[in-house]
């Protein structure tokens, strides 16, 4: 069984990144700005907003935070939206999910320009990767097919089957893994899904994003599986200094034993996502 390092994997891909930016540098071109908008104080948001941050500065990219309270109004969101599309020296930017309940998510997406849109959300770039186009592929899906080359799991015509069928995660991996390329033959499970169980053992490669911890049992794994577990699900710890612990969709102890490959959680796909942000930055800002 090999542990996939999803820490290891990011810092190689972020040193990459950084050469690219010196290289940037060194032929006087501006380097990227990446700007992250953050309403309210929910823990995990500010958690993955401070490490997108850190992240921009150790590649070398610019990057700006602009915060709200849990009581700014949707308005208030939609201006600083139409701002960031306009200010030139902003190449990419996201709004951090979730947004506090009186305002409407998919209003915020949509009015975000697809150009700028480096998380990938918005449905013209959702589209784009339906029809094969280049376009910004969204961090988690992005981040796992990143770390299925580098460890060159094999996937022509192996049997992928995706957990999940949000539009963050399960959605577009299910596209990117029977694109041309990677080759995959893909089920994609939801909750209505009958014979769960038969279906996921059959699984060459079995992707969990449920968010439901533990949820995929050893029962449901074929021996030599590749497992990645997306879920990252805070739970009540009394030996953390935080006083929880992130524990994944994958009874990780149980399952490990009969994989090929598994994502340890945390420091499998988690490290990855913040990657596949930087070279979307990187990509918007090269496209300016
Ligand atoms: N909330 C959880 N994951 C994400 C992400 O990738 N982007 C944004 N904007 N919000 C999130």
């Amino acid at each position: 069984m090999t542990l996939i390092d999803g820490k290891k994997t990011s810092a190689e891909i972020k040193a990459e990144i950084a050469q690219e930016v010196k290289q940037m540098i060194a032929e006087g071109k501006k380097v990227p700005h990446l700007a992250a908008v953050l309403v309210g104080h929910d823990g995990g948001s500010e958690t993955y907003v401070a490490h997108k941050i850190k992240s921009c500065e150790e590649v070398g990219f610019k990057s700006s935070l602009i915060r709200f309270e849990d009581d700014a109004t949707e308005q208030q969101i939609l201006d600083t939206v139409d701002k960031l599309n306009n200010d030139p020296d902003v190449d990419g930017f996201i709004v951090q999910l979730p947004l506090p309940k009186h305002i409407n998510e998919q209003k915020i997406i949509e009015a975000i320009s697809p150009n700028k849109d480096v998380d990938g959300f918005h449905p013209v770039n959702l589209g784009r990767l339906v029809a094969g186009l280049d376009t910004f592929v969204s961090a988690t899906p992005s981040g796992i097919v990143d770390l299925i080359k580098r460890y060159k799991i094999e996937t022509a015509g192996k049997h992928c089957v995706i957990i999940g069928r949000s539009n963050i995660v399960g959605r577009p991996l299910s596209i990117l893994m029977s694109q041309k390329g990677i080759d995959a033959t893909v089920t994609v499970c939801h909750s209505r899904t009958e014979n769960l169980k038969e279906i996921a053992s059959s699984a060459d490669i079995l992707v969990a994003a449920i968010g439901r911890p533990g949820f995929v049992t050893a029962d449901m794994v074929k021996e030599g599986a590749a497992v990645i577990d997306v879920g990252t699900t805070r739970v009540p710890a009394t030996d953390t200094k935080s006083g929880f612990r992130l524990k994944g969709d994958v009874d990780f102890e149980n399952v490990a034993p009969k994989c090929s490959y598994i994502t340890p959680v945390p420091g499998g796909v988690g490290p990855m996502t913040i990657c596949s942000l930087l070279k979307n930055t990187l990509k918007a800002g090269k496209m300016r």
